[in-house]
């Protein structure tokens, strides 16, 4: 069984998505939300989630966007849940993702696509750790 780190971003929060995301997450069999903490990202918390896009053109807007407002942060846990929960997610660009992902359902702007979910084993232990230093 597997642990990845979800967030959901500050236009989910602002667009009262919270419920609705968190609900397709659960509903999925087996799957359990582990770790759950709502709170407003600051730059040092986002440029060790962020370390990859550092110097990249969309990192400053990210930066920005990401601590505009309260995120909720979580832990879900079951099986295949880190390839899973990007799959509901859908492709990063909500244009090109499928309706019936979260982001084909609710997001047209890049930034502002919803959801972040870990992309492999590695990043979502390294994430877990910025977000939930306390997990074991
Ligand atoms: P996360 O789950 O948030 O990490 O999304 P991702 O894994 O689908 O995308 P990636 O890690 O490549 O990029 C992180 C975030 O930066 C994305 O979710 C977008 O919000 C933003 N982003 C990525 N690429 C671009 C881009 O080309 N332009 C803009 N404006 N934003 C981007
Ligand atoms: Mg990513």
């Amino acid at each position: 069984t597997q642990r990845t780190l979800v967030l959901l971003k500050p236009d989910a929060v602002r667009r009262h998505l919270i419920g609705e995301i968190i609900g397709r997450i659960e509903r999925k069999a087996g799957w359990s939300v582990t770790a759950l903490e709502m709170r407003t990202l600051d730059r040092a918390i986002l440029e060790q989630h962020y370390a990859e896009h550092i110097g990249r053109p969309f990192y400053e807007p990210l930066v920005e966007f990401m601590s505009s407002g309260p995120v909720v942060a979580m832990v879900v846990e079951g099986e295949r849940v880190i390839e899973g929960v990007r799959q509901l997610a859908g492709p990063t660009d909500p244009i090109a993702a499928a309706p019936g992902s979260i982001r084909g359902d609710y997001g047209t702007i890049v930034r502002e696509n919803l959801i972040h979910a870990s992309d492999s084993e590695e990043s979502a232990i390294r994430e877990m750790k910025i977000f939930f230093p306390g997990l074991s």
